[in-house]
């Protein structure tokens, strides 16, 4: 936790003054049932944001909501003051903010490196399947590439450069899915449990990789289950209930939040918290 996260106050929807995602009445119903009623939110620049709850407390549809895979009913979500609400997902990336999957999308029949390159361009919502074809290249081509290789060296991928995704490992698959969602150079970046199925050992440099992304000038936001990645790898974390923000906090804080404490109680009666995999 950095020092400045412990000044803001640890309220739902507190406010704060580096704020680079703004949420404001943001309302999602499936017929009678009110998944995401989010009254206020802000999420804090360059730190790691960690968004939890119970099952079916609505951070999915809250996080497909704020990454243009679903519509809002009412209510405004703004990027660095610019309102983005119902903008896609091409033209979110576009503006600096992509969002990577629980299921990994790496296409199997296509190399690292060309899913790497798919990375850089599909997010931007362009023809991209020329970029496939050496012949047919362009200076910016070549700069994609340079760029793919350089975060795949970073994320320790360079040896399957050249081999099919499907032959990769799950944990492997899902370092090439953030790798590939560094490719537009973005300012937030979402991340929809970038841990599950993940191998200890992998696990454990994804969270390093996840770690860094503040200092290089990018906001992150993830859906998490595991309380101890969250107690390692958050500066700040939001929970959700039955679709309302219930509690916000810094990791210290939300240990020891009752309406926390009270939100998973009656799924997990009478456990330790710290070992329940808060789903
Ligand atoms: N497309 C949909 N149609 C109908 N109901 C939906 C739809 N998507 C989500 N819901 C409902 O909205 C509520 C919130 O679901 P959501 O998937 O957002 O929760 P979650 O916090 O991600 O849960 P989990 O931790 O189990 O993934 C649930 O009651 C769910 O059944
Ligand atoms: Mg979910």
């Amino acid at each position: 936790m950095s020092a400045e996260t412990a000044s803001y106050q640890p309220v739902p929807g507190s406010r704060k003054d580096d704020a680079i995602l703004v949420v404001d009445g943001v309302r999602r119903a499936f017929g009678g049932l009110v998944a995401v009623d989010v009254e206020h939110i802000e999420v804090p620049r360059n730190k790691i944001t960690a968004l939890i709850g119970p099952n079916g407390a609505g951070k999915t549809t809250f996080f497909n909501l704020m990454t243009g895979f679903d519509h809002v009913d009412s209510g405004v979500i703004t990027l660095d003051g610019e309102d983005i609400t119902g903008t896609p997902p091409h033209r979110l990336a576009a503006k600096g903010m992509v969002r990577t999957f629980q299921l990994t999308k790496a296409l199997a029949k296509l190399s690292t490196i060309e899913n790497m390159k798919l990375g850089a361009l599909d997010q931007r919502g362009e023809k991209f399947w020329s970029a496939l074809i050496p012949g047919t290249w362009t200076k910016q081509e070549r700069e994609i590439e340079a760029r793919a290789d350089a975060i795949l060296k970073r994320f320790n991928l360079t040896h399957m450069r050249d081999e099919f995704a499907g032959t990769m490992s799950g944990g492997q698959r899902k370092l090439l899915e953030m790798a590939r969602a560094l490719m537009t150079d973005p300012r937030v970046v979402m991340l929809d449990e970038p841990m599950a199925g993940v191998n200890p050992a992998l696990a454990q440099s994804l969270l390093e990789l996840i770690k860094m992304l503040p200092s290089e000038g990018r906001t992150v936001i993830f859906v998490e289950h595991n309380m101890d990645v969250v107690q390692e790898i958050s500066d700040w974390v939001i929970v959700m209930a039955e679709g309302r923000v219930i509690a916000e906090g810094t990791p210290a804080e939300i240990k020891s939040n009752k309406a926390v404490v009270d939100a998973y109680l009656g799924a997990h009666h009478g456990e330790d918290l710290s070992k329940v995999e808060l789903t």
